[in-house]
Parts: C-alpha cells; sequence; structure tokens
C-alpha cells in the first residue's frame, strides 16, 4: 500500500563520491586532431570551412574535454580558416573551453527553482573563494572546475543544489558548500580530518534560509 504522506526523503547520495586523483590532462593530440580533419571534415568553399570550423572544434572538446590553441591552429590550417576566427569561436561559444577541466568539476544549478533559493549567492562565494570569475574556469590550484546549468537538473526539491564529480548534492548553504570545497581541494577545515563520510544532505534544512541570506 502507498506510503502516505509520501517520503520526500531526497535521494542524495549521504556523502560525496570517492574524489579521483587529480591527474595531468592529456595534451591534445596534433596527429589525432588531423585525422579528424581529414576524415570528417572537408569543406566545399569558404562559407562551409566555416561553419565545419565550430563543429570540428566541438568534436575535438567532446573527445579531449577542451580546445587547445595548437588543436584549432590544426582546425584553421585545414579549412583555410584564418587562425583569430577560430580563436574568437572558441572563446565566444561558452560551452568551448580552452583549458581542460580539474579532477573535480562543481557543477551549480542556477534553474529557476535554484536560483530563488539562493544558488546566485552560493556561486558568487564559490567564486570568490577558488579566485574565479566566470563560469567553466578552473580554481588557481587546478582542483576544480566550476560550471553553471542554467537549466534544471530535476532535482529541485533539494535545491538549491549541485552536481559534484556527478552525484547530486542538495539543500546548500554556504556552510555546507565551504565543507565541499575543502574536500575538493583536499583540506579539511578546523580538524575535521576524518568526518569526510558526514552527510550532506543532513545539514539540517532549517538552516538554509539564514544561510542562504
Ligand atoms: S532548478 Fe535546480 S534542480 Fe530544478
Amino acid at each position: 500500500m502507498a506510503q502516505w504522506p509520501p517520503d520526500r526523503t531526497p535521494n542524495v547520495a549521504p556523502d560525496l563520491p570517492t574524489i579521483p586523483p587529480s591527474a595531468p590532462p592529456d595534451p591534445i593530440d596534433p596527429g589525432w586532431v588531423k585525422g579528424l580533419m581529414e576524415e570528417e571534415y572537408n569543406a566545399r568553399d569558404w562559407r562551409e570551412a566555416n561553419e565545419l570550423a565550430l563543429l570540428a572544434l566541438m568534436d575535438i572538446q567532446e573527445h579531449w574535454g577542451y580546445v587547445s590553441e595548437d588543436a584549432a591552429a590544426v582546425v584553421a590550417d585545414h579549412l583555410g580558416v584564418e587562425l583569430q576566427r577560430v580563436y574568437s569561436l572558441v572563446t565566444f561559444y561558452a560551452d568551448l573551453r580552452t583549458t581542460p577541466r580539474a579532477g573535480n568539476v562543481y557543477i551549480a544549478c542556477d534553474g529557476a527553482a535554484c536560483h530563488t533559493l539562493g544558488s546566485g549567492e552560493l556561486v558568487d562565494r564559490i567564486f570568490d573563494r577558488l579566485g574565479i570569475t566566470h563560469k567553466g574556469q578552473t580554481s588557481p590550484d587546478g582542483r576544480v572546475t566550476v560550471e553553471l546549468w542554467s537549466g534544471c537538473m530535476g532535482a529541485c526539491q533539494i535545491g538549491p543544489m549541485a552536481s559534484v564529480n556527478g552525484r547530486h548534492v542538495g539543500f546548500l548553504n554556504p556552510e555546507k558548500v565551504d565543507r565541499i570545497l575543502d574536500q575538493l581541494q583536499g583540506r579539511e577545515a578546523g580538524g575535521r580530518a576524518g568526518r569526510q563520510a558526514e552527510s550532506w544532505a543532513e545539514v539540517p534544512r532549517a538552516n538554509k534560509g539564514s544561510a542562504i541570506r
């Protein structure tokens, strides 16, 4: 028989997933890019070359996680498009990145519900703390990349929320965000060592109102 009232306990991971060790990103292999271009991207005229340039950049990013200057140069050379034009595509489109993602990826939901619940203030705090200024950037220590998701992640009931290394973390407030960043940056604040299993989902809901002001 169905339970009433329904159990609204959020299905949130009790702790963060094991954080993978930071590994230097693989440099993009120019030979791979050249092979891709020769096989998939052959333009009939300059107009088509301009269109294909963006598609090629997206392909490269999908495979390597970013587009390096060298990779952009191979694209420009193959298509006969000005290098400056290809660079401008990489920097203009928010979905394209020029630097690789860190081992830790924090994707803050900024959909309507989470925004109403204070996600904007939390993102400002994250940017300040990590010393970054815009989405997609990686902290100077190379530990954390912060992305912003402007659509809904489908977990409004635990908002404001984020996806941290692929795991949903909800009921965020400044204190909780600090604890998450402590862990992602590899340090435990104030003698918290050994408490990593502390439940991220168990920060009392009552704290949320004051926390997101
Ligand atoms: S708006 Fe953030 S999960 Fe729905």
